[in-house]
């Protein structure tokens, strides 16, 4: 049985605390089916014991004695999304990496236009506070969006794409130690209060580098992100991006794979491997995981960021949204 089979019988258990399916709640926050064990993350809309109890035997009932699996671990969390976005079939995608300066942003940005090119309706949430770049890349203005009476937050638009970025709504000039203790909140923001378009389909969201803490905020709040870790083909920068896949996979997002970013550098026709060899083929390999694109080092003709589809390293980055959707399929 696939874990996709799997979603599909237990959506027909029914949330006591919401007196909908799970399947009407999108309670079922992550599945996994190991050593004939299955693992679940349950999005209750309320999580009093006796909810927590009674949907518990159910599951068991369901899972063990009609589907013979040997065993079920379920976590149960609020799910106070039932009515958000998340509910809606939007995938989120992480896009981190252990180090700084490896490009995740500019990833982000492209691999954004690259699935609008193929047809998709895309939102960005630049969730890095430290060093926060998309508005720059995409060559937006900073200021603060504008909002719903109802306190929605309007996303900005470029070239179709939403945008929403902790540089809207941070005093410039602070000190980094002050900006620490508001990202949680803001995540908060980004994920419950943005009044996103109906049409949208995928949000990327652009992390801070490391691996610690913040990967954790996303986990509460979607658990169901899928994750790309981007790394440099040095070794260096490769040993680091596996500790942030590690952190992904402990928090169980699914890793979608890993990018190899600055790959090499053709000139005159010569291929000129400048930061090493080797490091996007090894991170996925430990991880376990797929290499899903190197992307060369380059700039774009057009733009200060984005590739065009016809450049070379546009076609890479479709290339990319490609085994996107189709692992999203
Ligand atoms: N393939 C590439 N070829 C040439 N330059 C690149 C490439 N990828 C990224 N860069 C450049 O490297 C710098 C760092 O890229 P980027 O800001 O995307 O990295 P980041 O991982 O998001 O960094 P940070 O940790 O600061 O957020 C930028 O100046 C970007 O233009
Ligand atoms: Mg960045």
């Amino acid at each position: 049985m696939t874990k996709e089979e799997l979603k599909k019988e237990l959506g027909s258990i029914t949330d006591p605390s919401a007196e909908k399916t799970l399947a009407e709640t999108n309670g079922i926050k992550h599945i996994d089916i190991s050593d004939d064990v299955v693992t679940l993350i349950i999005g209750l809309e309320k999580t009093d014991d006796i909810y927590v109890k009674s949907i518990k035997r159910d599951l068991a009932r369901k899972i063990k004695l009609d589907l013979g699996f040997k065993g079920v671990k379920a976590e149960f969390q609020l799910n106070k999304l039932s009515d958000s976005i998340l509910s809606r079939e939007v995938k989120y995608i992480g896009i981190a990496s252990g180090k700084g300066g490896v490009g995740k942003s500019t990833v982000t940005a492209n691999l954004a236009y690259a699935l609008k090119r193929l047809g998709k309706k895309v939102g960005i949430i630049d969730a890095d506070i430290y060093g926060s770049s998309i508005p720059t890349l995409l060559d937006m203005p900073i200021k603060t969006p504008r909002s719903t009476k109802d306190e929605k937050i309007i996303p900005f638009n470029v070239d179709d794409i939403e945008v929403i970025s902790t540089a809207f709504f941070l005093p410039q000039n602070k000190p980094l130690m002050w900006r620490g203790p508001m990202l949680g909140k803001m995540l908060n923001h980004f994920f419950y209060d943005v009044l996103w378009d109906d049409e949208i389909e995928y949000i990327l969201v652009d992390l801070p580098p490391g691996t610690g803490d913040v990967a954790m905020d996303i986990q509460k709040l979607i658990p169901a992100c899928e994750m790309i870790i981007v790394t440099t083909p040095h070794p260096s920068a490769s040993y680091i991006a596996v500790k942030a896949g590690f952190a992904a996979k402990e928090l169980k997002h699914e890793l979608l794979g890993v990018v190899e970013n600055m790959t090499q550098l053709v000139h005159k026709g010569e291929t000129l491997k400048i930061f090493g060899e080797g490091g996007g083929e090894e991170v996925a390999n430990k991880l376990d995981t797929e290499l899903l694109a190197q992307i060369e080092i380059g700039q774009p003709e057009d733009h200060i960021t984005i590739f065009d589809a016809k450049e070379e390293i546009g076609v890479s980055y479709l290339g990319l949204a490609n085994k996107v959707l189709k692992a999203n399929k």
